[in-house]
């Protein structure tokens, strides 16, 4: 819990620079016209090329100062293409020569200024970029969505690992499912996988992943979903830092339509850094008082973190229309009503397990299917909304044939 105390909330109002460049006195100067610039708010960090090529901790935007010698700036250069995810990149020219603007295009710059800069080119370059990119993440990027809970046992990794099936037999969407129980790795077990790499594999590439090693860490499931499984050895767990977990959630959207995150009932640095990346974040709870008592405990936490994420909504599991636990009682106890229920079917779970089959090959017309299948359209009714399946028996055989095939 101490480092939960170190970690900046992640506010994304301001643009975090990396002002780069061999001289202090061109820096400076470059720095006061920055300085100018109120919209957007720019939190400026200045360092040599060879620090900036090393600095592992991400920049929006890179600023790259050509004023001279070409050799260091143009290392910073070379050295960032071979990342996954990079900064923009703005390369600021002394000399206007043709061979020097193609050759630092050609070497990743998007963007080229010229010196002495003017702060109306800059703030135009500013405005066009950040707005270039929030088309392409919205284009490109897919949705994270984390499970999470402070109390063991209420059905986390059950509603990840089945969320994430419904996204692909029901939706046909790429889906990913992240086991962050890092110590616990149950997703496995739910999906009856035994995983050759985990997370634990890409623990050595945080600075340097990329598509190609995430994949090759990824357990293909029969369905057609993936999962990045927690490491086999205990001790590994404790190897994986905030930063690989940001690393890989960040590739991730780029590979996946949809990533679900089992955060596990921990709260720690990791998964705090997962659900700063969450585009929403569901709380599990199921009838017991233990449960809801953690889910307003976990309320109040997530109050003080102050993440850009939104509330988190509750989820209630398990779900017992006989309980005498009422959904109103819950509701009343925790302090605010839960957003979707999900019903408790001990059978159907009980031979998903006897029979190592998932949901959708097993029962995709039970009561706990149907309502996992509404939890995703809930969930994504804010954003992007999943079709209407009119012709749902028909589209679900032929997902569950179309997943053996
Ligand atoms: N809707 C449900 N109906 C019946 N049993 C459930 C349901 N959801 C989860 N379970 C069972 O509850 C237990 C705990 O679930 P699990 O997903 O491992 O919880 P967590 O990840 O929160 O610790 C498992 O035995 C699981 O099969
Ligand atoms: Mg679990």
């Amino acid at each position: 819990m101490a480092a939960l105390g170190l970690k900046a909330p992640d506010h994304r109002e301001s643009l975090r620079v990396q002002l780069i460049g061999e001289s202090a006195a061109g820096l400076a100067e470059i720095k006061t016209v920055l300085g100018a610039i109120s919209e957007p708010r720019l939190d400026v960090v200045e360092m040599s090329p060879q620090a900036a090529a090393d600095e592992t901790a991400m920049a929006d935007i890179a600023m790259v100062v050509f004023d001279g010698n070409e050799a260091g700036p143009l290392g910073y250069l070379q050295a960032r293409a071979e990342r996954v995810p990079r900064p923009i990149i703005f390369a600021l020219l002394q000399d206007r020569s043709p061979v020097l603007m193609r050759r630092v295009l050609h070497e990743g710059a998007d963007e080229l200024l010229f010196l002495p800069l003017q702060g109306a080119d800059l703030a135009r370059a500013l405005m066009k970029l950040s707005e270039r990119r929030r088309r392409a993440e919205r284009l490109e990027g897919g949705l994270i969505y984390g499970f999470a809970s402070i109390v063991g046992g209420v059905g986390v990794s059950t509603l990840s690992a089945n969320l994430a099936l419904v996204m692909r037999y029901v939706f046909g969407k790429r889906a990913a499912v992240v086991d962050l129980d890092l110590q616990n790795g149950g997703l496995n077990v739910i999906l009856h996988l035994t995983p050759d790499q985990t997370i634990a594999s890409l623990i050595e590439f945080t600075a340097k992943l990329d598509s190609i090693k995430l994949e090759a860490a990824l357990t293909k499931h029969p369905s057609g979903i993936y999962l990045l499984a927690a490491p086999k050895r205990l001790e590994d767990a404790e190897r994986v830092t905030d930063l690989t977990v940001a690393t890989v959630l960040d590739l991730m959207r780029q590979l996946f339509d949809f990533v679900i995150v089992d955060c596990g009932s921990h709260v720690n640095e990791i998964t705090v850094a997962a659900w700063e990346r969450c585009d929403e974040l569901l709380y599990v709870i199921d009838h017991s008082r233990i449960a809801t008592h953690g889910a307003r405990r976990f309320g109040e936490l997530f109050g003080r973190l102050g993440l850009r994420l939104d509330e988190p909504r509750f989820v209630l599991n398990k779900f017992d229309p006989q309980s005498a636990m009422t959904e109103a009682v819950i509701a009343q106890s925790m302090g605010v009503g839960c957003f979707a229920k999900v019903p408790r079917e001990d059978r159907t779970i009980e031979k998903m397990q006897l029979r190592a089959q998932d949901l959708w090959q097993l029962a995709p017309n039970s009561a706990l299917a149907r309502a996992i299948e509404a939890l995703a359209r809930r969930i994504n009714e804010r954003r992007e909304p999943l079709p209407e399946a009119s012709d749902g028996l028909v589209a679900r055989l032929f997902s569950v044939f179309g997943a053996r095939a």
